[in-house]
């Protein structure tokens, strides 16, 4: 496919989330264009009925496919789980997902075949990292948990409280009781929980974080589509949020950096 390079890269979750997954792509492809879309007035999705998930992720794909995006990352477990497939048969652009590569990185760190998985309630009943993870080896076990009061708890800023660690020894409990060596972290809030799961799962356990192996997706994709920016001045980063109160400037740049400019208020289908 011959892209026009310079197209923003479109990318969303159901809130902040996945500025996580934003944040690790500025870090490795700094002259990509971006428009990372929050639809923080439906946040969150993990309780969602599945349907309505899909609606939701479409809605938005729709939206970003319109603004001529090059590629559309779903920055978000959640929405990968249940609208990734559809997407794929909608629209003419590169998608990438947060599960497959998660489901590689934790395959190659495993060292007893036990992995663990904790994520949304949408995510975990999905199953889609049990068949990811089946496409590419049967020798792995995967153990998953859901855990939906870790999004209420960043969505506040909130990770690192004694409330937390509390929470997150009930979640973890029979994951440690199974003796996975490696957790993949599937929901893209979660990164900014890793001090807590750390420790609490222990130090030999490898945590998967999507954000990093998803940027690493991304660079993948845009080189082997020929569709990395040539540009060698810094992208241009656009934040939009569905809600009034969209993303507060202070969350923002805690969990993007410095980047995190002026939020724009529009809603889920109009950019
Ligand atoms: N960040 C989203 C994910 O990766 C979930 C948060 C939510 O429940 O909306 O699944």
């Amino acid at each position: 496919m011959v892209v026009d390079a310079s197209r923003p890269i479109g990318m969303f979750d159901s809130g902040i989330g996945g500025l996580t997954v934003a944040r690790a792509t500025i870090d490795l492809l700094p002259h990509e264009n971006l428009i990372y879309f929050g639809d923080t007035a439906r946040c969150p999705y993990g309780p969602r009925p599945p349907e309505e998930v899909r609606k939701f992720a479409l809605e938005i794909m729709d939206g970003l496919a319109h603004e001529d995006v090059k590629m559309l990352v779903i920055a978000c477990n959640s929405a990968s789980s249940w609208a990734l497939e559809d997407a794929g048969a909608r629209y003419d652009l590169p998608i990438v997902s947060v599960i497959h590569p998660g489901v590689r990185a934790a395959a190659a760190a495993t060292r007893n075949g036990r992995v663990g998985l904790i994520g949304t309630l949408a995510t975990v009943t999905s199953r889609s990292y049990d068949r990811a993870l089946a496409e590419i080896r049967t020798d792995v076990e995967m153990f998953s948990q859901a855990c939906p009061r870790f999004v209420e708890f960043v969505e506040r800023g909130e990770t690192s409280s004694d409330e937390l660690v509390a929470v997150a020894e009930e979640y973890l409990a029979p994951l440690k009781a199974e003796g996975v060596d490696t957790l993949i972290l599937g929901c893209t809030h979660y990164p900014l929980l890793s001090g807590v799961i750390q420790y609490v799962m222990g130090e030999h356990v490898v945590l998967v974080s999507s954000a990093k192996v998803t940027a690493n997706e991304v660079y993948a994709r845009l080189r082997a589509e020929g569709a990395l920016n040539p540009s060698r001045e810094p992208g241009e980063h656009r934040f939009i949020a569905s809600s009034e109160e969209g993303i507060s400037s202070e969350l923002g740049r805690r969990f993007l950096g410095p980047e995190f400019g002026k939020v724009e208020h529009r809603p889920w289908d109009r950019f």
